[in-house]
């Protein structure tokens, strides 16, 4: 299969990348720098250096492609991207595609917080969205143009917290302890749905794989369990040798405040569609390995190497 990642340098999309170039895929990268370029040429990921908020230049390429995968994540501005990046593969589907050529498929990554903060109704894949976390308010109307495109084969993939390798959006707690001081948003009681990156890079394969089978479905990438946040924060403690207890603080703006959802989700769609399982261990069973990961993405692992008796 041939597939172009956008956003293929990212923490969800260079694993995902390098899945499916494993898996035996054509696989091209967008990125903006040649730099960055090399970081994929290096793991057998063609680049294509360009940008996603002008994608003019790079659009022929939709010609000959079988899937297009947005993986576009961090601080950027998500919604605009994600909704020209929609609207100009579309159109160029039409334009470089023979009009009787199979659907381009187009993946979407949205994420779990469009179900919202509740800390005691259970929800799955298919459940209404009916209060995404402020932060994400946008989103469920974008993931509804994504399946519901008449020129594409759209498909979403919604990825719950995501831990793992250089950790995401938990690299600013782990830091925080690193530092000294356990210190998270939220309060006391709050539960994480989460996912390993490499579990969600091995969803992306499954859902590319599948695509025609996958075709207008929208799948919550999450673990069977939710962990509690206060576990979390305990362990943390205990393994970074950071001053305890830990302390939750108030968010200051939709980001942190999106941190703190609560959303208790038993996922089924990618299992019973696609087979998918992750395997990971969770995050507080296997949180020194975790956090030992972290560190040495920073380089602030040391250690001894010791000879085995
Ligand atoms: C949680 O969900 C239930 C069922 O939809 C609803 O009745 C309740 O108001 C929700 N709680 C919060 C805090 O939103």
């Amino acid at each position: 299969m041939k597939v172009l990642v956008v956003g293929a340098t990212g923490f969800a999309g260079f694993p995902a990348a390098r899945a499916l170039a494993r898996a035996g895929h054509l696989v091209y990268g967008l990125v903006r720098s040649a730099e960055k370029g090399k970081k994929l040429a290096a793991e057998e990921i063609i680049p294509i250096v360009g940008d996603a908020l002008d994608p003019t230049p790079w659009l022929p390429i939709v010609a000959e492609l079988d899937t297009v995968i947005d993986a576009v994540g961090g601080a950027v501005d998500l919604k605009a991207i994600g909704s020209s990046l929609l609207s100009a593969v579309a159109e160029a589907a039409q334009k470089y595609r023979p009009h009787d050529a199979p659907k381009l498929n187009y993946i979407y990554t949205s994420g779990t917080w469009v179900h919202g903060e509740n800390r005691s109704n259970v929800v799955t894949d298919t459940t209404p969205l009916t209060s995404p976390t402020p932060l994400v308010a946008w989103r469920p109307a974008h993931e509804r143009a994504v399946i519901n495109n008449p020129i594409l084969n759209g498909i979403v993939i919604r990825p719950a917290l995501i831990y793992g390798r250089s950790a995401s959006i938990l690299a600013t707690l782990f830091k925080n302890a690193y530092n000294g001081k356990v210190s998270w948003y939220g309060t006391p009681g709050g539960r994480y749905a989460l996912i390993h990156v490499d579990d969600l890079a091995e969803l992306y394969v499954l859902t590319a794989e599948r695509a025609t089978i996958a075709a207008g479905k929208i799948f919550d990438a999450a673990n069977d369990f939710t962990e509690s946040a206060d576990d979390l924060l305990n362990k943390l403690v205990l393994i970074s040798g950071a001053k305890g207890p830990y302390e939750y603080v108030e968010p200051s703006n939709l980001f942190e405040s999106a941190i703190t959802t609560t959303t208790l989700i038993r996922p089924y769609l990618a299992r019973s569609v696609l087979g998918w399982q992750p395997r990971k261990a969770g995050l507080v069973d296997f949180l020194e390995v975790y956090y030992n990961a972290w560190k040495a993405n920073e380089g602030l692992l040391t250690f001894t190497l010791t000879l085995v008796p």
